[in-house]
């Protein structure tokens, strides 16, 4: 989705190929045209594009990579308390989003969205608002066969599992679950069991990716990963490592760098908080609060037009939070 990823195989020609109306098929044109547009900075819209919603910020895993997963990093002191996006508040987000145009809605930021109880509710909703786009990130721990058949059948578009590892010690040194490695063996049955029932079912949607973060620790099974998923799934993601932690201080690397994220996302944190982008270092940038402020105010305010000037302007050094991220990201 931006330039610290790669995505192998055309998950969006295969969606419009698959839509059903071609009303459908004329929206979600519109829709890649509008992204492509804003993403290579030349037609910034009076919506974001696409919106992450933060619906509570619980994970069942804590990472090593991940600010869930660092308790000496300040990122995560934000994950010592439970909070949770109210329910309503997300029905409303959602009718407001699709009131002012925004085309895309993911339900995960830093979280695991087959945690929270209401996910379905939240995606069958979306899909009645008809949004182009629904999509989650998941660590495919909690997909049993239960939440298999219901995201086959909430009207999920996209959904995206992170495995980041081709056997079990490159995986569970870096994903853990109560402090203990997380079970390998367990999330690769559950997304073959799920893949097996979606074959079975006939469906089409929701697309399936599997991501790779490329670290020193698991380059070496990437081209293993490749061969095996590429012919299950219908994309690889592969993403750059962003270092959440201080241990390499590099911030004095400044370079001339604009991000494209301000010009066609917002990402809602779980108490409300509004981010320009979906990087954790991103979080120290307050635009507003969706409890406050209605999600149009927030993107058209003169503090944002002034943060996506300043990425246009590739100054994007001049903020404390951007250059740091410019900085730790492989
Ligand atoms: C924060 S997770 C939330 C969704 C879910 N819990 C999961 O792991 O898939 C969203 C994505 O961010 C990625 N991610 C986490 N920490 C990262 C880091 N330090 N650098 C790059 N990507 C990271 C994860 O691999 C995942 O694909
Ligand atoms: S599963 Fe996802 S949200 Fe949870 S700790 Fe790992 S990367 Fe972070
Ligand atoms: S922190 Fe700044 S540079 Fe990094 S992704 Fe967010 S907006 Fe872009």
């Amino acid at each position: 989705m931006t330039e610290q990823t790669i995505v192998v195989g055309d998950v969006h020609k295969k969606t419009i190929d698959n839509l059903e109306s071609k009303k459908d098929k004329e929206s979600y044109i519109e829709y890649r045209k509008e992204f492509r547009s804003a993403s290579n900075f030349s037609n910034i819209k009076k919506y974001p594009i696409h919106l992450d919603i933060e619906i509570d910020n619980f994970c069942n895993f804590a990472c090593t990579f991940c600010p869930i997963g660092q308790p000496e990093n300040e990122l995560h002191d934000q994950y010592k308390t439970i909070k949770k996006l109210d329910k309503n508040k997300v029905f409303n987000i959602l009718e407001e989003a699709k009131k002012i145009g925004v085309k895309s809605i993911q339900f995960s930021l830093v979280n695991e969205p087959l945690t929270n109880k209401n996910l379905f509710e939240y995606i069958q909703y979306a899909n009645k608002l008809n949004f182009c786009d629904i999509q989650i990130v998941s660590n495919a721990y909690l997909l049993n066969e239960k939440n298999a058949e219901k995201i086959l059948n909430s009207g999920l578009k996209k959904i995206q599992f992170s495995l980041d590892a081709f056997s079990s010690k490159t995986y569970s040194e870096r994903r853990l679950k109560n402090n203990k490695p997380a079970n390998y063996e367990k999330t690769i049955k559950n997304l073959l069991n799920f893949l097996e029932m979606k074959k079975k079912s006939k469906k089409i949607f929701p697309i399936v990716k599997v991501s790779f973060i490329e670290m020193e620790e698991n380059i070496h099974e990437k081209q293993d990963f490749y061969k095996f998923w590429s012919e299950k799934v219908d994309a690889i993601h592969y993403q750059k490592l962003i270092d959440y932690t201080e241990t390499k201080k590099k911030n004095n690397l400044k370079k001339v760098y604009k991000c494209n994220m301000p010009m066609f996302r917002l990402a809602i944190k779980a108490d409300g908080g509004v981010k320009p982008c979906c990087v954790s270092l991103g979080e120290k940038i307050n635009l507003g609060n969706i409890n406050k402020e209605k999600l149009f105010d927030i993107w058209n305010s003169k503090q944002m037009k002034k943060f996506q000037q300043m990425h246009l302007n590739e100054d994007a050094h001049k903020n404390e939070h951007c250059l740091k991220c410019i900085n730790h990201t492989s």
